[in-house]
């Protein structure tokens, strides 16, 4: 059995200390992160970190109609996971979905029918505040850890291919990123180069290997 359990302690600038669990969220902005959000037209933020996000946005927005409803969001991938992932794996992932969408998504007032800018509004903490980004390195040290590497140290093409799949995206595309994110060619990603690159295409506000998170930059959305 699978801890579901894991909390993060993260020390706040002001000297505050917020804990959560990516595994406690019920998905209804109940688990909603206290950060700021900033009020900045989002027309300021750095123009390709902004494009990663539009195409972040594609991929969660299933049905393509430009509002990323509460319901969407949360069966579309695990839907998906359920097709090439273990029960339990799958069912881990949920779990980590729901907080996932209360933690970096919502706010308790706004909660349902997101549209690209209250995305790009919310994911643009990554960028202005101290020690964000934290918490989206330790989701993909989560997610390779209790999903994708199946328990082990390593995760090969076909976990990787299975990941980018459960996101909507051409399989065909999947070598490529995960050749780019294998830096030492021993074809399997470690943790240390699955986390920087997953983190990297959130917080890098200018171009890195971390674009190349879901495939080809921009991602190509399965037909
Ligand atoms: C979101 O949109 C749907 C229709 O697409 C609507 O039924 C629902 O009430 C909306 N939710 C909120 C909180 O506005
Ligand atoms: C909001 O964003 C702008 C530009 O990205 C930045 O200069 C400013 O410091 C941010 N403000 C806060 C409160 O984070």
């Amino acid at each position: 059995m699978l801890s579901l359990c894991v909390v993060y302690m993260v020390v706040i600038s002001a000297g505050a200390v917020q804990s959560f669990t990516f595994s406690a969220g019920k998905g209804d902005g109940s688990q909603h992160s206290d950060y700021p959000v900033n009020e900045t037209n989002i027309d300021n933020l750095p123009k390709f970190w902004t494009r990663k996000m539009r195409s972040f946005f594609n991929l969660l927005d299933d049905d393509l109609d430009g509002v990323l409803t509460q319901h969407e969001f949360l069966d579309t991938i695990p839907n998906r996971m359920d097709q090439y992932f273990s029960r339990n794996e799958a069912s881990v992932f949920k779990a980590i979905w729901h907080s996932t969408w209360d933690f970096f998504f919502v706010t308790r007032e706004k909660n349902d029918n997101l549209t690209v800018e209250d995305v790009i509004k919310m994911q643009s903490r990554y960028l202005t505040v101290p020690h964000f980004p934290e918490h989206g390195e330790a989701w993909f040290q989560e997610v390779f850890k209790l999903v994708l590497s199946h328990g082990n140290q390593l995760i090969d093409l076909s976990d990787y291919t299975a990941f980018l799949q459960s996101f909507g995206v051409d399989p065909e595309t999947a070598p490529k990123s995960f050749n780019i994110f294998d830096i030492d060619d021993d074809g399997y990603l470690d943790e240390k180069e699955y986390v920087k690159n997953g983190l990297g295409y959130f917080a890098d506000a200018k171009q890195s290997s971390g674009r190349y998170l879901w495939g080809s930059f921009p991602p190509k959305k399965v037909a």
